[in-house]
């Protein structure tokens, strides 16, 4: 599964091969160009399902991407691999070139081994408290940069609300309004009780 692909217009991830990436499903949460820079070649090369808000599904269509799956906030859809639920997110969504995108959304993705909340791009808002309601998570992905998301204590009121001790950063350091200090995140979150991993690109992980 690949999510939000933005790697050939992102000077940190000069040593991805995007024509190397053969995903099976492509989760897309939002229009924004650092979500969707790669989304119609990737899917156009892998013939991956891609899977957004009906204005994602929509655009991906007039861009000659068919295998599609159409999805809006507050409903799931049962996949090969598990169930996906489309969350809110409180952000903005456009295209790159300014027509609108529908909604952001987050995802929690859930099948019989594991279950996990990817939360796009997002301010700490109390839906969240809902996830904690139906899932229990094993990691979240969190947005954790500040500036056009939550910033790191945010993120960890968020992680206490979706119920989980485990964070994968995201959306830190790739422009200047969001780079963070990484020692002081660690610390936060220590602190907090909760483990944060910060990944660089290219990093692999098993939770
Ligand atoms: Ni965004």
């Amino acid at each position: 599964m690949l999510f939000d692909p933005f790697i050939s217009s992102n000077p940190l991830a000069e040593g991805i091969d995007v024509d190397k990436i053969q995903p099976d499903y492509m989760l897309i949460s939002h229009g924004h160009e650092d979500h969707t820079a790669d989304a119609v070649r990737i899917a156009r090369q892998s013939g991956c399902k891609c899977i957004g808000i009906w204005e994602i599904h929509s655009w991906l269509q007039s861009n000659g991407i068919e295998n599609t799956h159409p999805m809006n906030i507050g409903g799931s859809h049962s996949f090969e691999f598990g169930t996906v639920k489309m969350v809110s997110a409180v952000h903005s969504s456009s295209f790159p070139d300014g027509s609108y995108a529908g909604n952001p959304a987050g995802f929690v993705i859930q099948n019989s081994d594991d279950c996990f909340y990817y939360a796009g791009d997002t301010a700490l808002h109390t839906d969240m408290q809902l996830i904690s309601r139906k899932f229990k998570l094993k990691c979240a992905f969190l947005p954790i940069g500040n500036n056009f998301t939550m910033d790191i204590y945010d993120a960890i009121d968020a992680a206490r609300m979706v119920g989980t001790t485990t964070v994968i950063g995201m959306h830190f350091d790739t422009f200047g309004p969001i780079e963070i200090n990484h020692e002081e995140a660690h610390r936060a979150f220590k602190t907090a009780g909760i483990h944060l991993h910060l990944m660089k690109i290219g990093d692999t992980i098993d939770i």
